[in-house]
């Protein structure tokens, strides 16, 4: 009998024993946190990558592993929601404070955080880091200075830091941001004192481009590392992985079935995979598992992923027969309105014209101009996905 729990973890980040694939992207950046540590010279790096690509999941894959075999020190910090310096630098000494709280080296840094060491929580068992405007500001002003400290506190016990800042989204349309960091880069590298500090900036590549837009000179200091879609065999070496773990083998024409609709894309196969071991009654995945396992998967991915205005448009009336008629053809990631105009009649055609400007407006699908005009593809492979199955769900339902 199947286990009652999923192997799978869709919404959070993979645990490190299931860190499938990414051997080119681990290595690239290892080998920039490991020279910034030996050369103690301040590396900026920036992981990008489609939504759901596996971004904070390599990136705290990395600092793992530097962490376990390089005598590094790792933070970590999410900043989605903030939008400010002091923000950031509240959030970075936050992180510090809260993961090295029962770390034999915390006595060597404690006074580092002065008085603005805050328990809190029932029995105040988290520490958190309650620091003013001021405070924060200096930190931000002199923050070369703070990770020199930081460094040297930890003297012997670590060779160098590492600090990544996860979903800058706020920030990266922040011209204090974009003009900080520049500072930040030119200052360290002008003085002659060493700072063995690597900074690794993860987000989609639209924000670095807006960063870049904000301080031009960003442009030449950012070292990037873009993650691509899985190979066939790593998705496949995916799923064996995870159903292996609670003793359930695959089907090959089930693998092949989850494989081709995850696409290659870390996010779809989790959701994909997660589907299918609710529906997996024995000690095998067949392959009418994984077709139900995808079905479900898409309707999933449309609450949970995407955004709510598309989902809710696609259940109307009028888009369905569209998706009906666009579904009995091959639904490509890219498409032409050309071509699909010709699968449809007057009244759909119309209402094709909507339907195509609304998903525009949510963000859906995009344009192409180099590609020529009327070509579009769609945002992300989350969307296309979801696309594609109510297309098929549409035309056999024959709504
Ligand atoms: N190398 C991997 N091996 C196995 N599972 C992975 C891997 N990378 C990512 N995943 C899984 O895929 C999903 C998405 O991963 P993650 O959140 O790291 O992506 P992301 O690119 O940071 O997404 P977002 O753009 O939404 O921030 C998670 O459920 C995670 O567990
Ligand atoms: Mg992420």
């Amino acid at each position: 009998m199947p286990k009652d729990y999923s192997p799978f973890t869709p919404g959070q980040l993979v645990p490190i024993d299931f860190f499938v694939g990414r051997v080119k992207e681990v290595d690239l950046l290892r080998v920039q946190v490991l020279d910034s540590s030996v050369t103690s010279r301040l590396k900026v790096n920036f992981l990008t990558g489609e939504r759901g690509i596996g971004k904070s999941s390599l990136a705290t894959f990395v600092r793992y592993l530097v962490e376990k075999d390089s005598e590094i020190l790792g933070i970590y910090a999410s900043l989605g929601g903030v939008s400010s310096l002091t923000g950031m630098a509240r959030k970075i000494f936050d992180r510090l404070l809260k993961e090295s709280a029962e770390k034999p080296w915390y006595g060597k840094i404690s006074d580092l955080f002065g008085e603005h060491i805050k328990q809190v929580g029932l029995f105040g068992v988290t520490l958190e880091f309650k620091a003013s405007r001021e405070d924060l500001q200096s930190i931000v002003n002199n923050f070369a200075e703070a990770i020199r400290q930081l460094n040297s506190r930890l003297g012997e016990q670590k060779r160098g830091i590492y600090i990544i800042l996860d979903d800058i989204n706020g920030l990266a349309t922040s011209p204090d941001f974009a003009n900080w960091l520049k500072s930040f880069i030119d200052e360290v590298g002008a003085s002659r004192t060493s700072l063995p500090l690597c900074l690794l900036f993860v987000g989609l590549d639209e924000k670095r481009h807006s960063l870049i837009r904000l301080q031009p000179s960003l442009a030449r200091v950012f070292d990037i590392v873009d993650i691509q879609t899985w190979s066939k065999e790593e998705t496949a070496e995916f799923y064996k992985k995870v159903f292996a773990e609670v003793g359930i083998e695959v089907d090959d024409d089930a693998l092949a079935v989850m494989s081709v609709y995850a696409g290659g894309l870390p996010v779809l196969a989790q959701e994909i995979g997660d589907a299918t071991f609710k529906r997996t009654t024995s000690n095998r995945v067949t392959l009418a598992d994984a077709t139900a396992g995808v079905v479900a998967a898409a309707d999933i991915v449309g609450r949970k992923h995407l955004e709510p205005q598309v989902f809710n448009a696609i259940r109307s009336k009028s888009y369905r027969t569209i998706l009906k008629r666009v579904g009995e053809e091959p639904f490509e990631f890219r498409f032409r309105k050309k071509e699909v105009r010709k699968l449809l009649s007057k009244t759909e055609d119309k209402a094709f014209d909507n339907f195509l400007q609304k998903m525009k407006r949510l963000g859906a699908i995009v344009p192409v101009p180099d590609e020529g005009r009327g070509v579009y593809r769609f945002q992300n492979r989350l969307h296309y996905f979801y696309f594609y199955m109510e297309a098929e769900k549409a035309r056999k339902s024959g709504e």
